[in-house]
């Protein structure tokens, strides 16, 4: 058992460089045979590296573990980060035990593989009009991150919402401006104000014009909790964090997925050969490229054991998915990509436990049927630029390449 100390130890999160690698200093912890590592936040806090697949496994789905971000001593990925937090509900991702399990179930049954694959031909419209005008661009190469990985998502979520895509686009922007760009808390919190008119007025258009819809449905679900009305900050932070949570994600994904396969002919061409692969193929591209790799975060609220160590309460714990997903104990071979890789659906890649990804049967739907799509219509398609002279960077706490120029 050791004592958690700030000492000598690397800083988290560890960010990546290469899309493709996981970071060298995982590598050398690995190599000092402990199971849970030491590190220090950003503002020097220290903090438990979770790195092994049974570990990260073990806390996300321990109760023990807070996922209340505003506890005092939650690890912040960066100073003053969670401050944003309070400017609206908590909602999923802030919250534990029952109440985080009554509001997971109140939307829960809108993210089903039945509702989802319900969506498939929306979807597969949404992909086939985005290849349409990549083919129609005048030049090449085509950027194919501004061109699909970022429209199509934004107009699935539109389609899912309930949401016009202009909206979702100015909630992602001012989202980013409370987030990143704002320098002093003022700034912050009239950026927030400014979000919340916003997606005010989006509510008060969709109880003027209710569809067949997520949030129609969770403006009646409101009503029938809160009495008349609905409770429109509620609704506000709901949406706002399913646009958070689900954009830069899966525009990340897509980018990435494809920037992979095309890297790595041989599979492209078992893939290609035989559809029926694609379900497998996503989830192997799930675990290789792990997005979240900064996070999921927790609190300990009590002392725990984990991989022979004491965590003790109010320590903070980092379970980036990427080593778990690297963890030659659950997956042999680890960084090796193959499509052929089973069971597939092993991988962390959407967390574990009580807060695994809401959206996950989205995620799957759609990269499904953007690499069905892209491949059989452009079966020449292949990247202008090697992949690492590619821009990368982190769109909040997802990684993925600024543009993704691609020819044929
Ligand atoms: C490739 C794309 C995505 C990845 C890799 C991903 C990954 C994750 C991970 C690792 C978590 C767990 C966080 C934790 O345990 O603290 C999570 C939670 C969540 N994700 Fe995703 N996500 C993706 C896309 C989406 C999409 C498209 C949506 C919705 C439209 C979404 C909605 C959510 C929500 C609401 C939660 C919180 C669930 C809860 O706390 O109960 N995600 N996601």
């Amino acid at each position: 058992m050791s004592e958690i100390t700030a000492e000598s130890v690397p800083e988290f999160p560890i960010l990546r460089t290469c899309p493709f690698s996981v970071p060298e200093t995982y590598r050398e912890l690995e190599g000092t045979g402990g199971r849970i590592h030491r590190v220090r936040m950003s503002d020097g806090r220290p903090a438990w590296l979770v790195t092994k697949h049974d570990d990260a496994r073990a806390v996300l789905s321990d109760a023990r573990f807070s996922s209340e971000k505003l506890r005092p001593g939650f690890p912040e990925l960066s100073p003053g980060g969670l401050k944003a937090l309070t400017y609206f509900s908590p909602f999923l991702v802030n919250m534990d035990g029952p109440e985080h399990a009554q509001a997971r179930r109140a939307v829960l049954g809108e993210f089903s593989v039945r509702r989802i694959n319900a969506m498939r031909p929306r979807i597969r419209r949404i992909v086939d009009a985005a290849i349409d005008r990549m083919l129609e661009q005048p030049g090449r190469p085509v950027d194919l991150a501004a061109h699909l990985s970022q429209p199509v998502p934004t107009l699935v979520l539109s389609a899912f919402l309930g949401v016009p895509a202009e909206d979702l686009d100015a909630i992602e922007r001012n989202t980013g401006k409370m987030l990143h760009e704002a320098r002093t808390e003022d700034e912050q919190r009239a950026a927030a104000e400014a979000l919340h008119a916003h997606l005010d007025l989006v509510i008060a258009a969709k109880e003027e014009n209710p569809g067949d819809d997520f949030l129609s449905r969770q403006i009646d679900r409101s009503r029938r909790e809160h009495g008349d009305a609905a409770d429109r900050f509620e609704l506000a932070s709901l949406v706002q964090l399913l646009q958070i949570a689900g954009h830069a994600s899966s525009a990340a994904m897509i980018s990435l997925s494809v920037l992979t396969l095309l890297s790595e002919p041989e599979q492209l061409k078992q893939l290609t050969a035989d559809p029926s692969r694609t379900p497998a193929a996503a989830e192997e591209l799930l675990r290789f490229l792990s997005i979240t790799d900064t996070g999921p975060l927790r609190l300990a609220l009590e002392d725990v054991e984990i991989g022979g160590v004491r965590i003790r309460a109010g320590d903070g714990v980092l379970i980036p998915t990427l080593p778990a997903n690297r963890d030659a104990g659950a997956f042999p071979d680890p960084d090796r990509f193959d499509i052929g890789r089973l069971p597939g659906t092993r991988h962390v890649a959407f967390g574990y436990g009580a807060h695994q990804c809401l959206g996950q049967n989205l995620v799957r739907a759609e990269l499904q049927v953007v690499l069905d799509r892209l491949f059989h219509r452009i079966p020449d398609l292949r990247l202008a630029t090697a992949p690492e002279a590619l821009p990368y960077k982190y769109f909040g706490q997802f990684f993925g390449p600024v543009e993704l120029p691609v020819t044929w």
